[in-house]
């Protein structure tokens, strides 16, 4: 399996960012990487951006609508990202369900919209502080999986990311013991509830990962690759990440 680094800027970004992509084109043909590389800039650049890399890297949405079209003012379509030259879209970031209150059969039906659009899905699960602190990590996350990971969920179009609440953005990331037992314990859901496939299923971390931690969380076992938001606005950060994906 090869590992995926996917850059998400959030509400950031204006066109003057689209320097940031040319110079990540121009640094990876240069320097083939190792890994996926996949960013996932705002709605408004996503065209513009697919204009710039062409398919030096891949593209995606950090949200889409469940619905397919029709009147749903503001609101976004897979069938709209794909057209804009998306592969995949996130589904059911922390900051989804924190600001705009998604729950997980929210995040079910976004997934099966991506899919009937021909977009992949990476959905993101991952417990907060409290959460952690009263030991509910691993069953948080393993009914996240349940009610927000559909049945026909395969490898080829579903990631999982893996982001504690409390990491993102806060310069703070668990312990690698954390990281490996949380992996494995998703691993064990996805392989139970979607059968012996799931262990191709790429489950990404996410949460302040930087280039100067990048190299010790991305080489653990059953990390197949991260989920960078700050550290993906800057094409140096971002390039520093992933060169720190060692070969399988
Ligand atoms: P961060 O965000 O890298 O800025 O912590 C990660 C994310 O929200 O995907």
């Amino acid at each position: 399996m090869r590992s995926l680094v996917a850059g998400n800027w959030k509400m950031n970004g204006l066109a003057a960012s689209l320097a940031e992509l040319t110079s990540l084109k121009a640094a990876l043909a240069a320097k083939a990487p190792v890994c996926e590389v996949l960013m996932c800039p705002p709605f408004t650049l996503l065209a513009q951006a697919a204009w710039t890399v062409k398919d030096a890297f891949a593209l995606g949405g950090q949200d889409c609508s469940p619905k397919d079209g029709g009147a749903f003012t503001g609101d976004i379509s897979a069938a709209m990202l794909k057209d804009a030259g998306a592969s995949t879209v996130i589904v059911g970031h922390s900051e989804r369900r924190q600001y705009h209150g998604e729950r997980d059969g929210d995040v079910a039906a976004k997934v099966q919209a991506a899919w009937r659009a021909g977009l992949n899905a990476i959905i993101c699960v991952g417990e907060t502080e409290s959460q952690r602190d009263a030991g509910e990590a691993h069953g948080i996350c393993t009914s996240q999986l349940e009610a927000g990971v559909p049945a026909g969920a395969t490898a080829e179009n579903t990631a999982i990311a893996y982001e504690p609440v409390w990491a993102i953005g806060t310069g703070k990331t668990p312990t690698a013991a954390d990281i490996v037992a949380m992996h494995g314990h998703i691993r064990s859901c996805l392989v139970r509830r979607l059968g012996e496939g799931a262990r191709q299923m790429r489950i990404l971390y996410g949460g302040s990962v930087k280039p100067d931690n990048a190299a010790e969380i991305l080489n653990l076992p059953e990390v197949n690759g991260a989920l960078v938001g700050g550290a993906s606005l800057k094409c140096a950060d971002f390039l520093g990440i992933i060169a720190a994906v060692k070969p399988a």
